[in-house]
């Protein structure tokens, strides 16, 4: 099966599916986007993407190309004309198509790209879904809290980790405090055991998995500070965990070679993992639940309207 992609108000074959040469997000990186993971068709925390979307939007001026709902239905059928039941929907959203000038264009019309992309399925051994991360500096802008496709230091980042042979590169920001990830948040249990991550403001993205874990530990009673932690807090950690739409809660084993704790994925990131884990997978049976009785209502209706024409006739 071919995949499609949604261009502009159209779907069309991937490989066929193109933007402008002065399209905005090509020659500026002026645009934002999205990742929503999807598990059994269905979107994982979309309200909090889809917010975020919107914030973004917002702040760099460019206009919604559409309202929420139409949105989502665009979302929705890219996934499924793509039949992606485990994977991720990608969304990109720029300020469209200019005679090149870096102010903004008098009159904007934003261009609108939607790709889907199967995945694995949730992962279900988390000794197997643990990854070893390097540390870099951070030498990105000052407004990392927007989803820009600008994101050539997070590439410079990732690249360095690949090339060291692991899964993240960890950015280190002034003072050495720990930041978040090339393209995660980070989340350490410290050497006393606590649990801590950085706090939200213009220098880190405000991560959904982030934001639908810290409901979690609210609903689980279990408590974690969000003000930061430097370099030395980090090796010393005993535990330390990637949150992202791909990576879910993912362990980090070792950091730049050393391993982290005793090596091993800890107690209390195992116990995170299954709570986001179930998170997800409770999403994805609402979903199915939802489509089941959808079908039946409409077999329902379909088996009414016969009746009714049979009685008719
Ligand atoms: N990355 N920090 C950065 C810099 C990110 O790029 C991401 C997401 C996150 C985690 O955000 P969320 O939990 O909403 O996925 C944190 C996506 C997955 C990407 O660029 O592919």
């Amino acid at each position: 099966m071919s995949r499609i992609a949604y261009v502009n108000g159209r779907y069309l074959a991937h490989h066929a599916a193109t933007v402008s040469i002065e399209d905005r997000g090509y020659q500026f990186g002026d645009g934002v986007y999205e990742v929503v993971p999807i598990h059994r068709g269905a979107f994982i925390d979309a309200d909090l993407h889809l917010a975020r979307l919107a914030r973004s939007l917002r702040e760099l001026e460019i206009p919604t190309p559409m309202n929420d709902t139409a949105l989502r239905n665009v979302l929705m059928m890219v996934v499924r004309r793509n039949r992606v039941r485990e994977g991720i929907v990608y969304l990109q959203i720029t300020r469209g198509v200019a005679r090149r000038d870096h102010a903004f264009p008098a009159r904007v019309i934003p261009s609108m790209v939607v790709t889907a992309r199967h995945g694995p399925p949730l992962p279900t051994d988390i000794d197997g879904w643990a990854a070893s991360a390097i540390t870099t500096p951070d030498i990105r802008w000052g407004r990392c809290d927007i989803k820009s496709v600008n994101l050539l230091p997070n590439v410079l980042a990732k690249q360095q980790a690949r090339r060291a042979g692991v899964y993240e590169a960890i950015l280190i920001g002034p003072d050495d405090q720990v930041m978040e990830g090339s393209s995660t948040n980070v989340w350490i249990v410290d050497h006393e055991g606590v649990l801590r991550t950085r706090r939200l403001d213009h220098h880190i993205l405000p991560g959904c998995t982030r934001a639908a874990l810290a409901t979690l530990l609210a609903e689980n009673a279990i408590p974690f500070r969000d003000d930061g932690f430097d370099l030395a807090t980090l090796r010393r950690a005993r535990e330390v965990f990637l949150t992202s739409a791909t990576s879910l809660v993912k362990p980090i084993t070792a950091i730049d070679g050393q391993p982290i704790g005793n090596g091993a994925v800890g107690s209390i990131t195992a116990q995170l993992f299954g709570l986001f884990v179930a998170h997800a997978r409770a999403q994805g049976e609402q979903h199915a639940r939802a489509q089941t009785e959808q079908h039946a209502r409409a077999q329902g209706d379909q088996h009414a309207r016969a009746k009714a024409e049979q009685e008719a006739a």
